[in-house]
């Protein structure tokens, strides 16, 4: 059996990737969010809010099970405060650099130490994007956060590499798709963000992906159907 721990199982990409997975009956899934909208025998929800220390509290990993792999996907995150520097909530900006970075590598880190003693097979995927790559005005908290997580995840697999553990682990960009964090982005304030017209013309033009077909790809990865070369990528590399 393979036991998945997904965060963000409530809505969009998240949601779509647990019930992928709970389609095939190799897997059990392990869905952490504030919210839970998943209910199946094999799947079981933790209530957390992953944006502060004290809901992090919340996550175990239960190394009494016998399993064939186990697997983490950091899928959690937020657009944050959209704001210029200058203008934006300090508060904020520090609530979606703990939810979309400081959350996933102490989890990865808790991940990697729990399942230590256990020869079993460990994949680890976090949600990138392409904002951690290209620099979007008002995004800053948003953009730094998943320029984070890339360069975290290339760390921890040299590292892996240096002591010949066989964990994999991913950062991958899921490309535009069509969830309630497109939606926020089409109603932000122009004043805060130039390129609203921009993203509201992808979603006129059927530019955004189903989160269901943008799952399969994830799942394709997670049953070993594909083996990435790389450690961060996007997944529009994968046809
Ligand atoms: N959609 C896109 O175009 C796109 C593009 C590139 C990257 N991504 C990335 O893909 C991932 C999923 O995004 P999505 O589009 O599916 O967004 P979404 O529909 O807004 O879903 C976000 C998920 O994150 C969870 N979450 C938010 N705040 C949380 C908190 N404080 N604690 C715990 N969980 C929290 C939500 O659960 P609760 O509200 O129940 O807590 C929800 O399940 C994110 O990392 C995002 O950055 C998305």
């Amino acid at each position: 059996m393979i036991r998945c721990y997904i965060t963000g199982t409530s809505r969009g990409i998240g949601k779509a990737l647990a019930l992928s997975l709970l389609e095939d009956a190799q897997f059990m899934v392990t869905g952490i969010s504030r919210h839970c909208s998943i209910h199946h025998p094999r799947y079981k929800h933790v209530y957390a809010d992953l944006s502060s220390e004290k809901g992090l509290e919340e996550v175990q990993f239960d190394v009494s099970e016998a399993l064939d792999q186990v697997i983490l996907v950091n899928n959690s995150g937020e657009l944050g405060e959209m704001k210029h520097v200058g203008d934006f909530s300090e508060e904020l900006f520090v609530r979606t650099i703990f939810l979309n970075l400081t959350a996933p590598c102490l989890l990865i880190n808790r991940f990697v130490q729990s399942f230590k003693a256990f020869s079993v097979k460990k994949t680890i995927i976090n949600i990138s994007s392409g904002a951690g790559k290209n620099p979007v005005d008002g995004w800053s908290s948003y953009c730094t956060s998943k320029a984070g997580i890339d360069m975290f995840s290339r760390v921890a697999d040299v590292e892996f590499g240096l002591k010949k553990s066989d964990i994999k682990i991913y950062s991958i960009a899921p490309g535009m798709v069509d969830t309630e964090m497109q939606e926020r982005i089409r109603k932000t304030d122009e004043q805060h963000f130039s390129r609203k017209e921009e993203f509201i013309s992808y979603h006129e033009n059927n530019a955004l992906a189903d989160p269901h077909l943008v799952a399969k790809k994830f799942f394709a990865i997670l049953a070993g159907l594909f083996v990435p070369e790389k450690v961060v990528f996007s997944l529009s590399e994968f046809k």
